[in-house]
């Protein structure tokens, strides 16, 4: 992204990264922003990660090459009903189609909007009248309006990461039209796929008697603002760059002087429900069952990073794949070899890069996902002169994109199996064929390239 814009970029997410900060972590939405602040320079506010008995009077302001941070620490009630709470057990499981997992709490909804309130209150005092204001994820829903309540008239973008769900599904949250209604505080909204964007655009004109105008303008609520489709990248030059000296270093050289000579499949996810995790074990167990010749020969690496854990659902799901990886070794196993490695731990990306490209198959099955930067990497990673195949669920945000690679439906235990068992014996021609039209896309949609043309349009608001 070209640095000479006029106008200073301000981004705020609730999860931030800050630049020096080399730990091993995981989540597409710090992943992405921290390319495009670092590509553009700017302000970068959001929560620290850190929870204090009192949250200071002023943010706390770091430097880090053109990114300036302002971060504010949150009180343990507001971490417990913001985040834990309405955003990771309301919000998340909803907008990820997941009702039965989706819990209704009015003291955890005041919370957020709390939350919502105090940041916006918090970022005020650091705007200035030419920025623009991009505002992330559905943790920050609220924010937007709250600014606009004090007046501020620049330019303010909203990016959702997540899918937006139907209308029969969001209809079920006892605030959604408050939560629409703050969607469209804002001058530019963008989604991951079509499908999020229609959902919306549904809702918006059968629940809030809103219209389209055409050009992308939506009237609801009394504004009119922009909706687009702007699917994710990744930083895929970095990536191919990675993959390249990966064999020479890090894990992928450890991983191939390991004694023993196996196709590995790999999965890469936070350890979250929307990752169809235990779905995806199931299916390869019925890989191994379905395929015995390849028992001995294939293991799945399993990385499930831990996420939320203090939310009752991310533990429960915890257990039920520890338990579920133990059965299918049990099972399985002989003296040298084991079907899973399972991984409950966070790796660095360089790393994880080498895993890719030390991986016959990626395998990426999520129930539900608004992109999955996952899938985009594996594909980035890859030898072109042997590329593995991509098994993807059509789920993912990434199959829209994607669809070059085996198509799966997660649900559908026997068709995983047997597209795993497609990857292994696909012809060289073939995974060449598929791995460069997938490699197409995922050179020309980049984290920057993703930056540049959200802003490119919130530039011109407002549209009216
Ligand atoms: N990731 C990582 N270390 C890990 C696991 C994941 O750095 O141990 C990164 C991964 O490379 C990717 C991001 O976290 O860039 C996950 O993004 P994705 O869109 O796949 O899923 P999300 O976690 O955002 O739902
Ligand atoms: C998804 C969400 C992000 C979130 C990330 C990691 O990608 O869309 O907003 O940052 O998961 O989750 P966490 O709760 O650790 O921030």
């Amino acid at each position: 992204m070209e640095r000479g814009v006029l106008r200073r970029l301000v981004v705020a997410s609730n999860r931030l990264t800050v630049a020096t900060d080399t730990r091993a972590r995981a989540g597409g939405l710090a992943v992405a922003l921290l390319e495009v602040m670092q590509s553009h320079g700017g302000l970068w506010f959001g929560w620290s990660g850190k929870i204090t008995a009192k949250t200071p009077a002023k943010p706390t302001r770091t430097r880090s090459g053109a990114i300036t941070y302002a971060t504010v620490d949150l009180s343990r009630k507001n971490y417990a009903e913001y985040y834990n709470g309405f955003a990771n057990r309301s919000l998340w499981p909803l907008f990820h189609y997941r009702l039965d997992l989706t819990a209704f709490n009015k003291q955890n909804y005041s919370g957020y909007l709390q939350v919502n309130t105090l940041f916006a209150s918090k970022l005020r005092p650091l705007l200035e009248p030419d920025d623009l204001i991009w505002i992330h994820d559905y943790h920050l829903i609220p924010m937007g309006e709250e600014l606009r309540k004090t007046g501020i008239k620049q330019p303010m973008g909203f990016f959702l990461h997540t899918p937006f769900p139907p209308m029969e599904i969001l209809t079920a949250l006892p605030s959604h039209h408050a939560l629409v209604r703050a969607i469209c505080a804002y001058d530019l909204v963008g989604f991951q796929t079509e499908n999020d964007l229609r959902a919306f655009l549904d809702y918006v004109v059968h629940e809030a008697d809103g219209g389209m105008m055409g050009d992308h303008l939506v009237h609801a609520f009394g504004r009119t603002l922009k909706v687009e489709v702007f699917p994710i990248g990744i930083d895929t030059e970095y990536i191919v760059k990675t993959g390249l000296m990966a064999p020479r270093s890090g894990l992928a050289k450890r991983l191939m002087t390991f004694p023993g000579d196996y196709d590995r499949i790999i999965g890469v996810d936070r350890l979250d429900y929307s990752k169809g995790l235990v779905e995806r074990f199931h299916s390869f167990e019925r890989f191994l069952e379905n395929y015995p010749a390849y028992r001995g020969r294939v293991m799945l690496m399993q990385i499930a990073s831990p996420s939320r854990s203090e939310v009752p659902e991310y533990r429960d799901i915890c257990r039920v794949l520890e338990a579920k990886a133990g059965h299918i070794n049990g099972r399985f196993a002989e003296f040298d070899w084991v079907p899973i490695n399972y991984l409950n731990k966070s790796f660095t990306r360089h790393n994880l890069i080498g895993l890719y490209r030390a991986s016959r198959i990626g395998l990426v099955t999520p129930l539900r996902d608004g992109m999955n930067l996952v899938a985009k990497e594996y594909v980035a990673a890859q030898n072109h002169h042997d590329p593995g195949v991509l098994v993807l669920s059509r789920f993912a945000g990434a199959a829209r994109e994607l669809d070059a690679a085996l198509i799966v439906n997660p649900y559908d235990f026997d068709a995983v199996a047997d597209a795993i068992a497609s990857g292994l014996e696909m012809s060289l021609e073939e995974r060449r064929e598929r791995w460069t039209a997938m490699m197409e896309t995922v050179r020309n949609n980049t984290f920057q390239s993703w930056g540049k043309s959200f802003l490119k349009v919130l530039k011109k608001a407002p549209y009216e």
